[in-house]
C-alpha cells in the first residue's frame, strides 16, 4: 500500500490520458461529480454528453465490483460543464490509494476546480433513514491511508480542517451552506454529518459501529475520502453528498446486503438528482 511514485513521472504520467479524453471532446468540465454506488444513473441528467470508457483511457483503474467499467461522461447540468465519474473503485479491490484517486488528477487537469463527491453510506445516527441524504461536513479516516503517502506531491504533513497556508478545508463550508438554502428552497430534506471512511470490503461490525459512533460518525462507507483528500491537495472546492441506504450493520435486525444499497439508491434518484442540479447551481459564489 505505501507506494512511492516516481517524481520525475508526475504530471507527465497523465499526458496519455488527457490527450486520449480530448480526441473524444474538448469540453472543459467546471464540475467533477462522482457518482457512489447505485448513483450512477445521476448522470442521466446532462445533456450533450459524450462518454469516454475507462478501459480507452491510459492508467485509468479498472473497476472490479459492479460489473461495470468506470467511464467519464461530460456534458452539461444545468447550463454547467461538468464531467461524471461513474463506476469508481475502492481501496478494497486492492489498489494502491494513488492509483484509485487518478480519476480526480485527470479531471482535474482537464479543467475541474469543483467536485460533488456522493456515496452510499450505512446510518450511524440514529435519527438517519434509508433515504436520508446527508452533507458530509467531515470525515474519519478509518483506512489510514491516503493519496499523498509515499508521494513527491505532498513532501511533508498538509491539510487539515483548518485550511492552513498551502491548502483549504476539505469541504467548501460556503458552498455547503449555499447548498442547504436551496435544498431547503426545492423542499428536498438534507442533514449533515460525518462520514466514516473503512476500507472494507466486509461491512462493519456490531462493534464496530458503536465505536464509530462514540467517534461521533454519524455515517460509515467505504469510498470519498481518498478523492476529498487528492482535491484538497489540488485546491479544489468540494461538496459531499452521502445517501444513507441502511442503517449501519447492527443498528437494525438482519444482514446487509449490496442488492439492498443498491435499490435505496434507485429509490432516492429523484430528490438526490434535483438537490444535485441545485449544488451546481449555486456553485459559484454568490
Ligand atoms: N457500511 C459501509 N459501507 C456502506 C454501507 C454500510 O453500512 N452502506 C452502504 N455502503
Amino acid at each position: 500500500m505505501f507506494v512511492r511514485s516516481d517524481p520525475t513521472a508526475r504530471d507527465a504520467a497523465l499526458t496519455p490520458a488527457i490527450d486520449t479524453v480530448r480526441e473524444h471532446t474538448s469540453l472543459e468540465p467546471q464540475i467533477a461529480l462522482i457518482l457512489g454506488s447505485g448513483l450512477g444513473a445521476l448522470a442521466d441528467a446532462a445533456t450533450d454528453t459524450t462518454v469516454v470508457d475507462g478501459p480507452e483511457i491510459p492508467g485509468y483503474p479498472a473497476s472490479t465490483v459492479s460489473g461495470h467499467h468506470g467511464r467519464l461522461v461530460f456534458g452539461r447540468l444545468e447550463d454547467t460543464p461538468v464531467v461524471f465519474v461513474q463506476g469508481r473503485v475502492h481501496l478494497y479491490e486492492g489498489y494502491p490509494v494513488q492509483t484509485l484517486t487518478m480519476p480526480v488528477r485527470l479531471v482535474h487537469a482537464l479543467g475541474a476546480e469543483r467536485m460533488v463527491v456522493t456515496n452510499s453510506a450505512g446510518g450511524i445516527n440514529r435519527t438517519f433513514h434509508p433515504g436520508t441524504l446527508m452533507f458530509i461536513t467531515g470525515h474519519l479516516n478509518m483506512a489510514f491511508a491516503a493519496p499523498g503517502v509515499g508521494s513527491d506531491r505532498t513532501p511533508r504533513p498538509t491539510g487539515g480542517d483548518g485550511g492552513g497556508r498551502r491548502h483549504r478545508p476539505y469541504y467548501d463550508a460556503a458552498w455547503t451552506d449555499r447548498a442547504e438554502d436551496v435544498a431547503r428552497a426545492l423542499d428536498v430534506d438534507v442533514r449533515r454529518g460525518v462520514y466514516a471512511w473503512t476500507l472494507g470490503p466486509s461491512y462493519e461490525t456490531k462493534a464496530e459501529v458503536e465505536a464509530l459512533e462514540r467517534l461521533g460518525a454519524d455515517a460509515v462507507g467505504m469510498s470519498t475520502v481518498p478523492e476529498v483528500l487528492q482535491a484538497q491537495e489540488l485546491g479544489m472546492d468540494v461538496v459531499g453528498l452521502s445517501t444513507i441506504t441502511n442503517p449501519a450493520a447492527g443498528l437494525a435486525d438482519g444482514a446487509l446486503d449490496h442488492d439492498e444499497v443498491l435499490e435505496v439508491g434507485a429509490q432516492v434518484r429523484g430528490p438526490l438528482t434535483t438537490l444535485v442540479r441545485g449544488v451546481v447551481r449555486v456553485a459559484e459564489d454568490g
